[in-house]
């Protein structure tokens, strides 16, 4: 999970290739490389540690280079293991993002033929393999080279004396720019929107040549193949921070406009899937993370409205688990769609002989190639690493699939959809509400810096919004903190409760109320200090040291009121901490490996 670009053209590519890997920094940022083509060799820098520390003084001019911003999988950070990497004799030079799974044997095979490796990755072996394939011919040998490689890559080529860059992609995404007299190849849309808005996709085990007025690609059987030239409408200032401090900060307070965006055309005729090609009376819903968490609240949204049983699972556990003649009609979600273990599930599902469903926000990402259905959230590009307004739009559509389902099937009445309706269209503004009231959630934070752990507590459908601000609050602010179903901390983690132990428990009137109100009267005994989220009441007030109340809407859309405020509960714990909010250590923004 790392990010390429590349360029050719009329203008001197250093500048470009630090630009992209810039836009592309979200997806790694563990060390950075680049090498340009010059007189008659490759000049190649790369470094441990971000992009600001390459040193672009010492850059040649060069018209054509390739560029990597790198999040170890083989190797640790290092110099050394840096992209790009060389072959033996300095004519190629390469980079990589993805995993070669069988590199061992490769590498063995190489080393006993002679090459020589420096570094301890996977990716080093695809610069050997072309060394070693090499005749005269850079698209065959590339080609050739491809078939050699068991696993996830997308990859660039440079050459020495040459003006052209080979690119291969397989699992990893690679999107080529067009431009006039210039084109260009990044791991992602963002590091090319300097330059144009016109991007072909590559397919899975293409092949391409990319110069500086053409574009030749070919599909895996080395048949010459056309790619559509798609238009991208998404600004570059969409992408960039719009003078918060952080995209995180920005991506919070853009909900109110993500979820309208994804309302838009969709509330009154639901026409992005037609369910009723399907059967759909049992769902299962696979996903990762935070995508995960919506997954688990969608679960209650259907089960709810449509009365379908429902049940989630992770993505990275679901291939493990043993197939069955059940069929469910099966959603994966992801925004990125690019995270691996989700991509497998979906593959996997396919292979069982499910329907699939993919939700995710990138258009055109890998996961929609490998489903039945999309449905797109409408978030705008999320730059921060943790997932935010994607969280509340996956689970705006997950509200609409539901009322399209609870319809068809008839266990929806038509003016109950309409209520539910008028509730989610009165969302944005509620959300604008609570945003406005930020300055008083980042007062609680005190009470939350100086923990070492902290709990967050729910019921029902609130019990996933505690695990997501739990692991909202871990991924920013490094504190470790746990989600827990309110009613199960007495079966053992009371144990840890302290006066020390910060509990943010969220309560709303639902049918839960009380029994959470019993919890938090038992959490108090304990001496641990209790922040409250959720409805106003009198009982909850006294009890809590902290009550953080939201506007009042029906406890079926109570998770995306309480978890735009234990969101900004951990951006502002984070901030205080001085954290790197939207580059959390060790993380990156999309997962591409398994
Ligand atoms: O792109 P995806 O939704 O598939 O990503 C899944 C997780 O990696 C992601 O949600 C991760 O947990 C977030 N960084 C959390 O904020």
């Amino acid at each position: 999970m790392c990010g390429i670009v590349g360029y050719t053209g009329i203008n001197s590519v250093g500048d470009i290739l630090l630009r992209g890997l810039k836009r592309l920094e979200y997806r790694g940022y563990d060390s950075a490389g680049v090498a340009i083509v010059e007189n008659d060799g490759i000049y190649l820098q790369k470094t441990k540690g971000r992009i600001r520390d390459l040193d672009e003084d010492e850059f040649p001019y060069g018209n054509v280079g390739i560029g990597h911003t790198r999040w170890a999988t083989h190797g640790k950070p290092c110099d050394e293991n840096s992209h790009p990497f060389y072959d033996c004799a300095g004519e190629f030079a390469v980079v990589h993002n993805g995993i070669i799974d069988n590199f061992v044997t490769i590498k063995e095979e190489l080393t006993k033929k002679g090459h020589e490796f420096t570094s301890e990755t996977d990716s080093e072996v695809i610069a050997h393999l072309i060394e070693d394939n090499y005749d005269d011919d850079l698209v065959a040998t590339v080609q050739k080279v491809v078939t050699k490689l068991k696993g996830s890559y997308a990859i660039c080529v440079l050459q020495k004396n040459s003006h052209r860059i080979l690119i291969a992609r397989n699992q990893s995404p690679l999107v080529i720019g067009v431009g006039v007299d210039e084109n260009l190849v990044a791991s992602d849309v963002p590091a090319l929107l300097d330059y144009t808005n016109e991007v072909k996709y590559l397919e899975d085990g293409d092949v391409a040549e990319i110069c500086s007025n053409e574009v030749r690609i070919w599909d895996s059987l080395g048949n010459a193949v056309e790619r559509e030239t798609v238009e991208i409408d998404w600004d570059l200032e969409d992408a960039e921070k719009g003078g918060y401090e952080h995209y995180m900060l920005k991506e919070i307070y853009e909900q109110p406009k993500a979820i309208h965006d994804s309302l838009l055309g969709r509330l009154f005729e639901f026409n992005d899937v037609d369910f009723k090609r399907y059967d759909t009376s049992f769902i299962r819903i696979i996903s990762c993370g935070t995508s995960y968490h919506a997954a688990l609240v969608g679960k209650y949204i259907i089960e709810e409205i449509a009365k379908i049983p429902c049940t989630v699972e992770l993505a990275s556990e679901y291939r493990y688990s043993s197939p069955s003649d059940l069929l469910p009609f099966t959603i994966l979600i992801s925004q990125s769609g690019e995270t691996a273990d989700t991509i497998v599930a979906a593959k996997e599902a396919k292979l069982r002989g499910c329907k699939t469903l993919a939700i995710t926000n990138v258009i055109n990402s890998s996961i929609t190639r490998e489903v039945n259905e999309v449905i797109y959230t409408q978030a705008g590009p999320e730059i921060g690493v943790a997932a935010t307004k994607t969280f509340t739009t996956q689970l705006i559509v997950l509200y609409l699939i539901a009322l399209e389902l609870g319809l068809n099937n008839n266990k929806l009445l038509r003016e109950d959809a309409q209520e539910y309706r008028s509730e989610l269209r009165r969302l944005p503004r509620y959300v604008k509400v609570l945003l406005d009231r930020s300055e008083q959630i980042r007062k609680v934070c005190k009470k939350l810096v100086e923990a070492d752990d902290i709990f967050f507590v729910g019921r029902n459908i609130n019990y996933p919004v505690a695990l997501e601000g739990a692991l909202k609050l871990k991924e920013i602010a490094y504190i470790h903190s746990a989600g827990y179903p309110a009613g199960e901390l007495k079966h053992g983690p009371f144990a840890l409760l302290t006066e020390s132990t910060p509990v943010v428990a969220i309560l709303v009137k639902d049918h839960t109320f009380e029994k959470m109100l019993g919890n938090i009267g038992e959490i108090a005994a304990r001496g641990s200090p209790i922040i409250a989220v959720g409805d106003h009441d009198k009982e909850l007030k006294k009890l809590s040291d902290e009550l953080i109340t939201i506007p009042s809407v029906p406890p079926m859309f109570s998770p995306i009121l309480v978890n735009v405020v234990l969101q900004l509960l951990a951006y502002y714990t984070a901030y205080e901490l001085d954290c790197s909010i939207d580059k959390p250590r060790n993380l990156a923004k999309s997962v591409t490996v398994e």
